[in-house]
């Protein structure tokens, strides 16, 4: 990052932030937008749940909930955007792209209708939304996050195509850093296995494997923990969640 960029996205440690999650109805990006709204910074919240009173989920004012459904990326990024306008955003300090779904199952199995969708929820819709808001993150020199997986570096079975997305998301921040050098800056985080109800939505039962699997908060402060350490390709490990414990909050920092 250069020195204009890092005075004006960290040098000002009491500044209220525009921050953006993705995925912010459940497990981690839940986490997220409670945690970022609870440092007094102003979130906009995206899901694919139409909520009747989003404060039901988020009890937190400077949470703002939109529905965009990553299935259809032209159409979800088009909302979030004129979201943004709509609430006077003309800059964008943090986006996490964190919303994703899977499918579980064995790879010659997988329905065409449903590798699609996938393929639009965890890649298409990422890379849409990172070109809609460039603008918006070069004009506070901001930060651009995506949550990947660390299946991505150990096989799993049963879970090629999303594997395939969350590689995929990898070489799209290497390539955007490059590109947005000295504009905004580009992380990715691969969280570890999470006991969150991801795998219970893709339809597998995770069993006892559960008490192996790290703790959704713990995760959500590694990630923030990761953010404010600005790498830029962090891996969650178990070890790197118990450090991120013991780090100092530093207020107001992103
Ligand atoms: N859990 C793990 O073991 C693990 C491991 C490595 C990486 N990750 C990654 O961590 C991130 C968060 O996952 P999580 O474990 O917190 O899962 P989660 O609890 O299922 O949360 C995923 C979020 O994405 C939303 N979402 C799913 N499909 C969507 C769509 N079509 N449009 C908009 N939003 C959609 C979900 O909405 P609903 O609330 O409606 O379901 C939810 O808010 C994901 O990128 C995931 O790939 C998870």
């Amino acid at each position: 990052m250069t020195d204009r960029a890092s005075r004006k996205s960290n040098g000002q440690p009491g500044r209220v932030r525009t921050v953006l999650i993705t995925g912010a109805t459940d497990g981690i990006g839940l986490l997220l937008a409670r945690a970022y709204a609870g440092r007094g910074h102003n979130v906009l919240a995206t899901g694919r749940r139409v909520l009747a009173d989003d404060q039901d989920l988020f009890d937190a004012p400077n949470i703002v909930y939109i529905c965009a459904d990553q299935s259809d990326p032209v159409h979800a990024c088009s909302a979030i955007i004129s979201a943004m306008q709509n609430m006077g955003w003309q800059h964008l300090d943090l986006a996490i792209l964190n919303g994703a779904t899977a499918w579980v199952g064995l790879p010659e199995q997988e329905p065409a209708n449903g590798m699609k969708q996938l393929l639009d929820v965890n890649f298409r819709f990422q890379i849409h939304l990172a070109h809609a808001l460039a603008p918006f993150l070069f004009e506070a020199a901001g930060r651009l996050v995506m949550i990947g997986s660390t299946a991505t570096k150990k096989a799993q079975g049963r879970f090629a195509t999303y594997t395939a997305t969350k590689a995929g998301l990898d070489g799209l921040c290497r390539s955007l850093r490059e590109e947005w050098l000295g504009r905004a800056d580009v992380q990715i985080i691969h969280p570890g296995p999470t006991r969150t109800n991801m795998h219970a939505k893709a339809g597998l039962n995770i069993g006892l494997a559960k008490w192996f699997f790290m703790s959704p908060l713990r995760v959500a402060s590694a990630i923030q923990y990761a953010i404010r350490r600005r790498d830029k390709r962090r891996v969650i490990t178990r070890y790197f969640a118990f450090k991120a414990r013991f780090s100092s909050a530093r207020e107001g920092i992103l």
